[in-house]
């Protein structure tokens, strides 16, 4: 079995040296690449700015900015069948700056405004995998998370609550509830990001 796996962050550059971003390390996603790749599946890493390092035996591709990433996930998916895998666990910056200046901009350049304009939504725009979502929530958890597993056509979603403790950006523990398209939850308890991984590489593997 094919699996692609994003994560981390996407960094969306104002100028040459500064971006827009979110705190996420990639932790959750090369858990779930190392995972996969502990059963014997062939595994593609897409991978924001991150300090981690490679799990053995995934195949890694580094990238910067949400089209990157999209560009990369769509070549590792080339040529992809119905039971190939796409598990989207990325932050991906939902937005980035209008344009990108070529050398980095005076104070006085600045007027206090910065034009943003869509990222492309990576996870919605894969057609034709089996599909597996991430939705870091800090309200309405369950709700939100069902929503988006319908939206994105998901084959069940992984909902977390960033604020609760042990959770969210950077921690090395997570506490997930799986929800699929018809509602249906599986609440799991306080565990290491790898339990939850290889979680959900059974998940998929039933
Ligand atoms: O809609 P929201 O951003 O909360 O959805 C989260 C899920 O969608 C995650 O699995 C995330 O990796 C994915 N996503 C994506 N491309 C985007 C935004 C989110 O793949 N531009």
């Amino acid at each position: 079995m094919r699996v692609v796996v994003t994560a981390g962050p996407t960094r969306e550059y104002i100028d040459p040296v500064r971006f827009l971003s979110n705190p996420s390390t990639g932790k959750m996603g090369f858990a779930v690449a190392r995972a996969a790749a502990e059963r014997g599946w062939d595994v593609t890493l897409v991978a924001g700015p991150v300090a981690l390092k490679t799990p053995k035996g995934v195949k890694r591709v580094d990238v910067t900015s949400a089209r990157e990433m999209l560009s990369a996930v769509k070549d590792a998916l080339a040529d992809a069948s119905k039971d190939d895998v796409f598990i989207a666990t990325a932050a991906v910056a939902d937005w980035r700056p209008g344009k990108c200046a070529k050398s980095k901009l005076k104070k006085r350049e600045m007027d206090g405004v910065l034009r943003l304009v869509r990222n492309p939504d990576i996870l919605k725009s894969v057609k034709g995998v089996r599909k597996v979502g991430f939705a870091a929530e800090t309200k309405d958890v369950l709700a939100e998370a069902a929503r988006k597993c319908r939206e994105k056509g998901l084959e069940f979603i992984v909902a977390n609550d960033v604020t609760a403790p042990g959770c969210g950006f950077g921690t090395d523990t997570n506490r997930v509830a799986f929800i699929g398209p018809d509602g249906a939850i599986e609440s799991l308890p306080l565990l290491s990001k790898l339990a939850v991984a290889r979680r959900i590489v059974g998940k998929l593997s039933r």
